[in-house]
Formats: C-alpha cells, structure tokens, sequence
C-alpha cells in the first residue's frame, strides 16, 4: 500500500491462507497484518506482524529502509497478530529500542518470556518521541480492545496510528469498507463502546490527514465518513431503521413465521434482513443485530428451554453489550411453550431494550391465530 506520506511506509503484509482470524472470525478473503516505518533522521517502525510472515515482513522493512538505520520498534498493541515477530526482530537488530506501555511489557515477558531492560523506552499517556520532523504523541486507548493498547499520533503530518480500531477484515479495498469494518469491530471491539468513545473524546481536538489501522485498508480520505460511522458503532447508536429475523427452525414451522414476518414487512416498505441462525456465520448475524434498529427473534423450546444456536446467539450479542434496541419474540413450543420467556429474560440485564407488547405464540404448526400475532406485531413497530 503506498501512502500519501512519501516518509511513512505501509511494510504490512496480507494473509490470504488464514481460515479462521483469531480462532472464531472466517475470513474468505484473508486479512492484512499493517505495520508501518517512519523515515526521519530517527526511523520507527510501529508493530510487527503474524508470526508466519516474518521473512516476507523483514524484507519490507529493509526495502523501505534502503540502508538505513532503524532506530526504534513502537508497539501499539500486543495481541500476538502483530507482537509475534518483537523477539525475532530484536535478536536480529541489538541496537533495536522498544517503545511501549509498563502493561504491554509485562505482556511481553508473560507471552514471549522476553525483556529488554537495557534498551527500552518506556511511555504513558501524552508522552512523544521525537524522529526529527515526526514528534510522536502516544494516545492511551485501553480495552479498545485490549488493556496495553497506545495509538499514536504524528504532529508531523496528522497522521493518526489506531492500532485495532478503524480495522478491517479482508481486502485493502475500500468498496463497502462498512460491511466487514463493521463485522470486525462488532465481532471484535463491539464490548468496548465505551473506551471507544473514552477514545474519541481525546481526539476530539485533533485534526487528523489519515489513518492507519493494523488490519484492512488506510484511509486517507473521507476521514468524516469513517470517524462518524465508527462513533455510531460504539454508542450502540442503530445504524439502520429497519428489522432483523433471527430465527432457528428445527421442522419448518418457526421459518414459516420467519417467512411470513418477513414478507409482511415488505409489503409495508420496511427494511429487513432475515437469517437462519443455523446456516449462517453468527458473527454476519451479530452485525446485523447491532445495524439494526429492531430484531424479531423466532425459536423453538428445547428441553425446557430455547434452541441451543438461538441461545449461543442472544449470549454473543449479551456479551458484546447489546443495547438501545427493539426486541420481538416469536416462540414455538408444542407443549409447555417456554421459548419467548428464556429469551426475554435472558435481557434482563441489558440496558434500554424495549419489548414489543405482541408477541406470537406459536404451538407446533404456524397457524392463521399465529398470522394475526404477526400482523398485531408488525403494527407495534415504529421506525420514527
Ligand atoms: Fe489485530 Fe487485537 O489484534
């Protein structure tokens, strides 16, 4: 990737044999590993990348470099996709200084059992690293998405390093960045709204050229457009007025109702997604649940209880903070109908979720009693 900076270099590379990114997360079109070099009269690289890509990475690095000196490693977060190469690098390069926080040094010592006394610098909030033109200034950004994480800021050119955030699964595209930034940060980040926002308050008052994530593309252009998405995100702000079907279906009927919901919400010109729990990536399914403003949830009872995917899904979405949303119900049940009750309560600790008074009770087969719940139902919402 060449940046609109002729001394910052993107020397990242891309991983497109990856099947499953950080062990839950597919990823068909691979994702990149960015790492960046600043060249000045003192030159700093910032992050490493996935231990597989060591020699492509290196090779990067020097490229850039051209017989320069390199002068500092920075790293901005430890999580291993962009730490695993420190050790490597520093054994290589013994004059290397590592830049970074007390909390990503103690994390350094427990994953790598490494330290680097004698040549480390360490920073806290506000703290800069002069290169010559490029002055440094190290933003905190904890639990986005990890404790240790510090973005940096470049007075220089503006340029601002966000570590995770703005990141972004699969190509270095910027068609319909929205779609899989928005996969990855909910899927990802999606827990941490509030340091993210705890983020944007710092950097409020800077004016930034470009930034420059460790995964997807740079972005350099259009700032507004990601900045305000991204706060849209992390105060669970719906993006879309519109519903979500989530439904599991063991024998048809729940995906009938799913259907026939779905149907009726056309027909009034709403705007709706609808999916399969059980044949669909969850982490999709996650994404739209937070886009949305509204969700119908449909599931069977199953053993006193919901279906187990709808149960792993509401957890997913619990776990990640969910909030500020509207919740429909439709449970099945042939006998001692349980489902719309478990999952009610499973939200009862969520902040500002709002029920729809009509729920459909669904008992075996999806029946005209259950077309009129429907109907009731979709008259409750309201996307003003
Ligand atoms: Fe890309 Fe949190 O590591």
């Amino acid at each position: 990737m060449k940046l609109k900076f002729n001394d910052i270099k993107c020397v990242g590379v891309y991983d497109n044999k990856i099947d499953l990114f950080e062990g839950q997360f597919e990823v068909e079109e691979g994702i990149s590993y960015n790492s960046y070099l600043i060249l000045d009269e003192k030159t700093a690289l910032i992050d490493t990348v996935d231990e597989a890509f060591f020699d492509e990475w290196l090779k990067n690095v020097e490229d850039s470099l051209n017989g320069k000196h390199l002068d500092y490693l920075i790293v901005e977060h430890m999580e291993p996709d962009h730490s695993a190469n420190i050790k490597r690098l520093m054994d290589l390069k013994k004059d290397l200084i590592i830049v970074s926080s007390q909390k990503a040094f103690q994390m350094l010592s427990d994953l790598y059992e490494v330290s680097y006394n004698d040549r480390m610098i360490q920073i806290n909030e506000n703290d800069s690293l002069n290169l010559g033109k490029h002055n440094l200034k190290f933003i905190s950004a904890s639990m986005v998405h990890w404790p240790e994480v510090m973005m940096i800021y470049d007075e220089y050119t503006k340029a601002f390093f966000s570590a995770d955030a703005f990141g972004k699964f699969g190509p270095l595209s910027l068609d319909d960045w929205a779609c899989e930034a928005r996969r990855y940060y909910f899927g990802i980040v999606g827990k941490y709204g509030l340091p993210v926002m705890n983020l944007f308050k710092k950097i409020a008052n800077l004016e930034i050229s470009a930034i420059y994530p460790l995964h997807g593309p740079v972005l350099e252009d259009n700032l507004s457009y990601y900045l305000s998405l991204y706060q849209t995100w992390a105060s669970y702000t719906p993006e879309t007025k519109g519903v979500f079907i989530a439904y599991t279906s063991v024998y048809g009927n729940t995906k009938r109702a799913a259907l026939y919901l779905c149907e009726e919400l056309k027909k009034k010109n709403i705007k709706v997604a609808l999916a399969d729990l059980a044949r669909t990536d969850i982490h999709e399914d996650v994404e739209d649940a937070f886009r949305y403003s509204h969700i119908i949830l449909a599931t069977t009872t199953y053993n006193g209880d919901i279906f187990p995917i709808m149960k792993n899904f509401i957890n997913e979405l619990i776990d990640r903070s969910y909030q500020n949303r509207t919740i429909g119900l439709i449970g099945n049940g042939l006998w001692a109908n349980q489902a719309n009750k478990v999952m009610k309560s499973m939200f009862e600790k969520s902040k500002n979720i709002t029920f729809l008074n009509q729920e459909v009770n669904i008992k075996g087969g999806f029946k005209e009693i259950n077309k009129e719940e429907v109907k009731k139902l979709i008259e409750e919402i309201n996307l003003n």
